[in-house]
C-alpha cells in the first residue's frame, strides 16, 4: 500500500521534523513496483505545503520551510538511488515575493545556508547543481554568490542535475527567450519552437516526464509552463516536509502505470 496517496486520495503523514542536519543516506531499498528500465529521465516537483505542515502543529510557516530541508535531500537520495538524471525543484516563485516580508527574508537565508549545509554533500554525490530563474535585484548579492559558488563547485559533476527553480516564473522564462530571440536579431518568420527552446533558461534539460506536486493542490503555479507539454503530473496529499523518497517511488510507479500518447494514438 503505497504510503503517499495519488490523485488525491488522502494520505497519512509521518515523522518530518529535522531531527538531525547530517547527511541524508543514499541506499534505499527499491520498491518493485518500478521498473527501473522506465525511470522517468526528469522529475520535476513543487514543493508544497510547508507553512500547512507548520500550523497544523502550532509554529511559525518558515518552521515548516526548515523542515522541508529533509524532505529535499530525502528526494534527491531516492532519485539518485533510482537513476534520475535531472531532477528539479521549484524553490521560490516570482510571485512568492508576495509573501510576507519576513518570510521572503527567511527564504533567502534559508536557500543561502541551505546550499552552504549540502554543497559538499551533494558534491560528493555526483550532483551538478544549477538555478533557473532570473538573477535580478531582489535577490541578495550573497545569495547569488552562494549559488554561483555551488555550481561552479559542481559543474563537472554528470551523475544528476539538480535545478533549483529559484526566482522562478514560467511565464518569465518565455517572455525572456522572446527578449532573447529579439536582441538576436531573429526574423519573425524563423521563430519556431527550437528557435524559442534554444532561448530558455537551460535548453539541453530534457522536458520534465513526470510532475508532482504535493499538498493536495491541483496547480501548476507558473512552473516549466513551456517543458511540462506533455509531462505526466502526479498530485499528491503528502505536505512537502513529510515527502520522503517513498512518495516519489510512488509517484514513479504511478508514472509508469500512464501511456504516453503525446497527441499520436496508442501504439
Ligand atoms: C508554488 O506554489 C510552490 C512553490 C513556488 C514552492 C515554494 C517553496 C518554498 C517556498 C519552500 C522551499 C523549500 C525548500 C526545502 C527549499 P505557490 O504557493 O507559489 O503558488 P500558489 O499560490 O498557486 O499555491
Amino acid at each position: 500500500m503505497p504510503r503517499s496517496a495519488v490523485a488525491g486520495i488522502a494520505a497519512p503523514s509521518g515523522g518530518g521534523t529535522p531531527d538531525s542536519f547530517g547527511p541524508v543516506p543514499e541506499h534505499s531499498v527499491i520498491p518493485p513496483d518500478i521498473d527501473l528500465n522506465r525511470v522517468p529521465r526528469h522529475v520535476a516537483c513543487v514543493m508544497d505545503g510547508n507553512g500547512r505542515w507548520a500550523s497544523q502543529r502550532g509554529l511559525p510557516r518558515t518552521a515548516g520551510h526548515a523542515a522541508g530541508e529533509e524532505a529535499l535531500l530525502d528526494t534527491v537520495n531516492g532519485a539518485l538511488a533510482i537513476g534520475v538524471r535531472w531532477l528539479t525543484m521549484f524553490a521560490f516563485s516570482t510571485e512568492n515575493w508576495r509573501r510576507p516580508a519576513d518570510e521572503v527574508r527567511y527564504l533567502m537565508g534559508f536557500n543561502e545556508s541551505l546550499l552552504a549545509r549540502r554543497r559538499d554533500e551533494l558534491h560528493d554525490k555526483g550532483v551538478r547543481i544549477r538555478f533557473a530563474g532570473r538573477r535580478d535585484w531582489r535577490v541578495p548579492r550573497r545569495v547569488l554568490r552562494r549559488m554561483d559558488e555551488s555550481s561552479e563547485l559542481t559543474a563537472g559533476n554528470r551523475r544528476m542535475t539538480l535545478t533549483m527553480a529559484f526566482n522562478y516564473g514560467g511565464r518569465a522564462e518565455i517572455v525572456d527567450a522572446v527578449r532573447q530571440l529579439i536582441r538576436d536579431g531573429v526574423p519573425a518568420d524563423r521563430v519556431d519552437e527550437r528557435a524559442l527552446r534554444s532561448r530558455l533558461y537551460h535548453p539541453d534539460v530534457p522536458d520534465p516526464d513526470l510532475v508532482v506536486r504535493t499538498s493536495g493542490e491541483f496547480r501548476i503555479s507558473n512552473f516549466l509552463l513551456w517543458e511540462l507539454a506533455y509531462s505526466e503530473l502526479v498530485f499528491t496529499d503528502v505536505l512537502w516536509p513529510d515527502f520522503r523518497r517513498q512518495d516519489l517511488f510512488d509517484a514513479v510507479a504511478e508514472y509508469q502505470r500512464r501511456e504516453r500518447r503525446y497527441g499520436g494514438v496508442r501504439g
